[in-house]
């Protein structure tokens, strides 16, 4: 159980007395946390250095990859690696449209598109099958490249996203990849700690990037890892990261630094602080930890709401090792007098945070506007998203608190039956 070896923080217990909502997510912070971080905020540097480059090497280690470079946030490791492949304007990439806009949007910083495509029925995750279909009706080989038979763009990379942490068809889509010449840039921002068929999520082969924002699993507040084991490219991913300066910019006010640096390209203000590296690396600590107890919660979940007719539960493919950072379940609407947004506002007067993931991105003004995607493309997520609700499902919850999310499912799926 978590917290057992290191006090957990009252705040969630202070803020539950208050109002007794039950959050939709929490951060799992212990004493050990606040001990990390005030050493560094004591230390007299607070921004990027020895915590973070520790932080680097031991996430690198946890994973089994050649380098992991911190930055900011996942959308910031997705862009830059998006650019230290090469992507730039006019270029396409291949995405899921059951994702975050982060995953999205960073092929538009440079200037490039994301083509959705629709996703697979039971993981709601990236379709080979669909990808495979899209290349060969969309795109034609032109130059040793795939360009885009109307808008002429070429076909630079397939972003799987990892919904909710159950991970993709990694070997499909790896084989599409290499057969058409594509690079794989793995958004990993659910999936860690993830594993299929005994190999982590990350050490895939294939660039890779994770989240550690306030509702993942692991948190650093905001924060994420760009990983590979391509040298160059975590080179070039460094440079970028911290304004395009060459070697060791971090440690340019430091003792052992040089005030003398080059600026070798445009870069980006990417950098991960020390303050939230301390966290992150007594929250990789007890990564493991974590992840049990949201294992034990979604086992509860499975066991306790099978029988609702309404509900469908999420399903875990073999071999698959989920990361379990969201519990999405799929209401069966024809068994309920009322819909998800009521579904969702009767949890909420039941004082119990749920929430959608995701509004599939070709429904979103931005993306429909921009590229007038049509709903009939993606007949899949079309059926689903109506019925998706994310249930709460983070380590701090406690056992009662998994017992009023179930009863409170079960009451109102009763109390609305159809
Ligand atoms: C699938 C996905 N990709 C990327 C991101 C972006 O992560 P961050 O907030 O760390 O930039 C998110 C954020 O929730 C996400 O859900």
């Amino acid at each position: 159980m978590i917290g057992q070896q290191s006090k957990p923080l009252p705040s969630s217990n202070v803020l539950r007395r208050l109002d007794s909502h039950l959050p939709f997510a929490l951060p799992d912070i212990t004493d050990e946390e606040i001990q990390a971080v005030t050493a560094v905020l004591r230390s007299g540097w607070i921004t990027t250095g020895p915590e973070t480059k520790a932080f680097e090497q031991e996430f690198a280690r946890y994973l089994g990859v050649s380098h992991a470079v911190a930055v900011n946030s996942c959308t910031a490791a997705l862009h830059l690696a998006l650019e230290a492949l090469g992507v730039t304007a006019g270029d396409e990439v291949i995405t899921s449209t059951i994702t975050f806009t982060a995953t999205a949007e960073v092929a538009e910083y440079l200037g490039a598109r994301s083509r959705f495509i629709d996703v697979e029925r039971d993981t709601l995750n990236l379709s080979p099958d669909r990808v495979r279909d899209t290349i060969e009706r969309e795109y034609t080989r032109r130059d040793r490249e795939w360009r885009h038979r109307e808008t002429g763009g070429t076909l630079r990379a397939i972003v799987p996203v990892h919904y909710g942490g159950h991970p993709c068809d990694m070997e499909a889509l790896l084989a599409i990849a290499a057969e058409y010449e594509l690079k794989v840039v793995d958004d990993a921002a659910h999936a860690l700690p993830a594993s299929l068929g005994g190999r982590r999520i990350g050490a895939m082969g294939c660039p890779t990037s994770f989240s550690f924002y306030a509702t993942k699993t692991l948190t650093t507040a905001e924060g994420g890892m760009f990983c590979t084991d391509d040298d160059a490219l975590a080179d070039r991913v460094r440079l970028m990261s911290l304004h395009g300066i060459s070697r060791d910019a971090w440690k340019r006010y430091a003792a052992d630094g040089s005030w003398s640096y080059e600026v070798i390209d445009a870069g980006y203000k990417y950098n991960l602080t020390d303050i939230a590296a301390a966290l992150g690396r007594v929250q990789l600590r007890r990564v493991e930890l974590m992840l049990e107890r949201r294992e034990a919660i979604a086992a509860r979940y499975a066991d306790e709401l099978a029988s609702l007719v309404a509900l469908e539960l999420p399903t875990v493919r073999p071999g698959v090792g989920h990361a379990w950072h969201l519990y999405p379940m799929r209401l069966r609407l024809d068994r309920l007098t009322i819909d998800r947004a009521r579904f969702i506002e009767e949890l909420r007067k039941r004082r119990i945070g749920a929430s959608v993931h995701f509004i599939p991105l070709h429904k979103q003004p931005f993306y429909e506007r921009r590229y007038r995607y049509r709903p009939t493309d993606f007949p899949m997520a079309e059926v689903e998203y109506p019925r998706l609700v994310s249930l709460p499902i983070y380590s701090r919850m406690s056992e009662e608190d998994v017992g009023t999310v179930v009863a409170a499912v079960a009451e109102i799926a009763q109390e609305f039956r159809a």
